[in-house]
């Protein structure tokens, strides 16, 4: 890579233990104060930024996420490519738990978040073409890291992101399996059109964590979702450091 990968860690990722920590970053921003401290380190002999969505520890909901804050912040410290990680669940038949995925293409169903940095106060108003939202190179890069690390991905899908925190009723899977989702959660965006907003080329590792609403036969657990997490973060620790490697 010729730029500054930074990672957007998601539920379970709040450290990266690969990381040698140079500096941690209490970047104010426009937009106020981003969810975290940005961590400057070193891995591999290459600079690599990392934040914590969700503050560290996790305590701030996938709505109330600063995310212009958090991508400006990335920005202003050179990072050139996101590798955002999401926790999700599975709608497609294909997606069980423990699936790792690099999707393709996104629909938005949340609402009330602040989304744009051309809000006619910081930037005057623009429309960004969003056709096709993640970055090729990038999703290109996280399946070679794959690869290299010997774990499956799903390359491709599409990630249906939800206001939450609740999780989604079955009906509402229902529709969003008619729509065309792959699989859903609650921190695919705005993240990603600010990425391009910002222009930072930005995909996304997302790790399955249930089964979404209605595509099991019981309820959606904690345990369950906390278990699959510990297992695949291990998996996307793999993939990543495989990346910078490279
Ligand atoms: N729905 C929305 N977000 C999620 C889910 C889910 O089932 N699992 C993890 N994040």
């Amino acid at each position: 890579m010729s730029g500054t990968l930074a990672i957007i860690g998601g539920t379970g990722l709040t450290e990266l233990p690969g990381l040698t920590i140079m500096k941690a970053h209490d970047e104010q921003t426009p937009f106020g104060a981003p969810s975290a401290p940005v961590l400057e380190g070193e891995m591999y002999g290459q600079r690599v930024l990392f934040i914590a969505r969700h503050g560290h520890p996790h305590r701030i909901p996938p709505h109330l996420v600063n995310y212009r804050a958090n991508l400006w912040a990335l920005q202003k410290l050179y990072a050139t490519d996101i590798l955002a990680v999401n926790a999700v669940g599975g709608i497609s038949r294909n997606m069980k738990a423990g699936t790792l995925v690099i999707p393709q293409q996104i629909i938005d169903y949340t609402f009330g978040r602040e989304g744009t940095i051309y809000d006619g106060d910081y930037a005057p108003v623009s429309h960004i073409d969003f056709s096709y939202p993640y970055s090729d190179s990038m999703r290109e890069l996280i399946a070679r890291g794959a690869s290299t690390a010997g774990e499956k991905v799903i390359n491709g899908g599409v990630y249906g992101v939800t206001q939450g925190p609740r999780l989604e009723t079955a009906a509402e899977i229902f529709r969003m399996e008619n729509d065309g989702c792959d699989i859903v959660g609650m921190t695919g965006m705005p993240e990603a059109s600010l990425a391009r907003e910002l222009k930072l080329n930005y995909a996304s590792l997302s790790l399955v964590v249930n089964p979404a609403a209605g595509k099991s036969s019981g309820a959606i657990t904690i345990r369950q979702i906390d278990e699959n997490l510990s297992t695949g973060i291990v998996r996307v620790r793999k993939i990543i450091d495989a990346m910078v490697k490279d």
